[in-house]
């Protein structure tokens, strides 16, 4: 419903305002990058090829598993790479963005398959790393995951998915209206803590 769109004007709008200045972007749902920056298959492809002159320093789109190389790109390998950079002794502001969230959990949404997604969440504002994520179903995402996110775009939603996030996240009744009946591209911002705005936004 415009999860990825909207989420590559932040990524953009992160990184030329300067919130941050290196976003490390996992988007390999489709064949095409959804996403503008340098594109490689995996961190090890990074390591290997820095971006080169004439490519873009500041995004780097990471899309492995390509049929032609059989190349993969893990969550926990960009969430390692992040978490190495923050410990440089002049770190880049980095903004890890995983597109489908998903792809980092087990099969039910309970656990995570790595240790170092999660670290990524709980440890990562700390030491000046931010994270930002899409899912289509958020009830295979571990809870966890919504309380460590202090803002929250909501697209259209069916009633399951309404109802588990209102469990989780106590809803605003009139947001809970709103949701099902969202357009493609738009979206209501959920801030923790915070009365719902009332707003229906799109870019
Ligand atoms: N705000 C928007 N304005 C114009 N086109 C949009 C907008 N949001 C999404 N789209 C288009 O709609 C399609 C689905 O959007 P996408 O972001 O891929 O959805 P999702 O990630 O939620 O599955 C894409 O072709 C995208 O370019
Ligand atoms: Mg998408």
């Amino acid at each position: 419903m415009g999860k990825s769109y909207a989420a590559r004007e932040l990524v953009d709008a992160a990184v030329a305002g300067g919130a941050a200045t290196l976003a490390l972007i996992l988007d390999d749902k489709a064949p095409a990058p959804q996403y503008a920056g340098t594109v490689r298959a995996n961190v090890d492809d990074l390591r290997a090829r820095p971006p080169a002159e004439g490519e873009d320093p500041t995004r780097i789109v990471f899309k492995g598993h390509t049929l032609r190389t059989g190349q993969v790109v893990t969550t926990e390998e960009i969430a390692k790479l992040a978490l190495e950079l923050a410990m440089l002794p002049h770190p880049p502001r980095v903004l890890v963005h995983i597109d489908e969230l998903r792809r980092a959990t087990s099969p039910s949404g309970r656990e995570w398959r790595d240790g170092s997604t999660p670290r990524l969440f709980s440890e990562g504002g700390g030491i000046g790393v931010s994270a930002t994520w899409t899912t289509q179903t958020p009830q295979r995402i571990p809870a966890e995951a919504f309380d460590q996110s202090e803002t929250l775009g909501l697209f259209r939603l069916d009633g399951r998915a309404v109802r588990y996030l209102d469990d989780l996240l106590f809803l605003d009744r009139r947001l809970v209206a709103t949701l099902p009946t969202l357009q493609l591209g738009e979206w209501a911002l959920y801030r923790k803590g915070e009365p719902w705005d009332g707003r229906v936004y799109r870019f």
